[in-house]
């Protein structure tokens, strides 16, 4: 059997405790691997605040830099980034002027044909949660196969499995697209 594709990846979303932040970072495209030459778009989403948010990053290559100086274009509180680069794999959060400071998410930008779509945030125990693989223009239709901690759990034939209300074991999940 040819394997077209193979990407080990992983969920990396850890399920934890609720948290109450008043500003949320979110990504679109909504997942935390992309791929290169993405287009990305970072919001800072406050519930009913007036603050301007300022996305900043921690990355290997450039360390800690706020969008709009060496990477990116700023425009209110949100952050675009309209060609993502391996070099922009790392940590991304929020920040306004007073110091107050987001959750951060880690986004990896990839170099591979297939990624796997999973969510930014972490989840919360009973969620449902869709992973898929994903290529650069379209949702992967071929089989696939979901491991935990090295083991198989699934076998589909179509890039896509939903988990039913997660319990907290779940914490790492590699899947082979192909
Ligand atoms: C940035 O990332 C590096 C490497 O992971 C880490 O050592 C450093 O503490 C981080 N800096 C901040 C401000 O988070
Ligand atoms: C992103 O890459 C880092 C460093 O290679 C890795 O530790 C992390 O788990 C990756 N996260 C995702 C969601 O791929
Ligand atoms: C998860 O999926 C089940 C079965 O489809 C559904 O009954 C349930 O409402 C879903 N839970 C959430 C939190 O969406």
């Amino acid at each position: 059997m040819e394997k077209t594709f193979l990407s080990l990846l992983f969920l990396a979303s850890l399920l934890c405790c609720t948290t109450n932040q008043a500003v949320l970072l979110t990504v679109s495209p909504s997942r935390s691997q992309h791929f290169i030459e993405d287009s990305l778009t970072l919001s800072c989403e406050e519930d009913g605040g007036s603050a301007t948010w300022i996305v900043w990053r921690n990355t290997t290559a450039g360390g800690v830099s706020q969008c709009g100086i060496k990477w990116g274009r700023q425009h209110g509180s949100t952050c675009k980034n309209s060609m993502a680069l391996r070099s922009d794999s790392g940590v991304y959060w929020c920040e306004s002027s007073e110091g107050a400071a987001s959750d951060s998410i880690q986004l990896n930008v990839t170099g591979g044909s297939v990624i796997l779509q999973s969510p930014v945030h972490p989840l919360m125990e009973g969620d449902n949660v869709t992973l898929s693989c994903l290529t650069k223009t379209s949702f992967f239709n071929g089989p696939a196969t979901f491991y935990k901690d090295g083991s198989v759990i699934r076998n589909v034939p179509t890039g896509q499995m939903t988990l039913h209300h997660v319990s907290s074991h779940l914490t790492r999940m590699d899947s082979l697209c192909w």
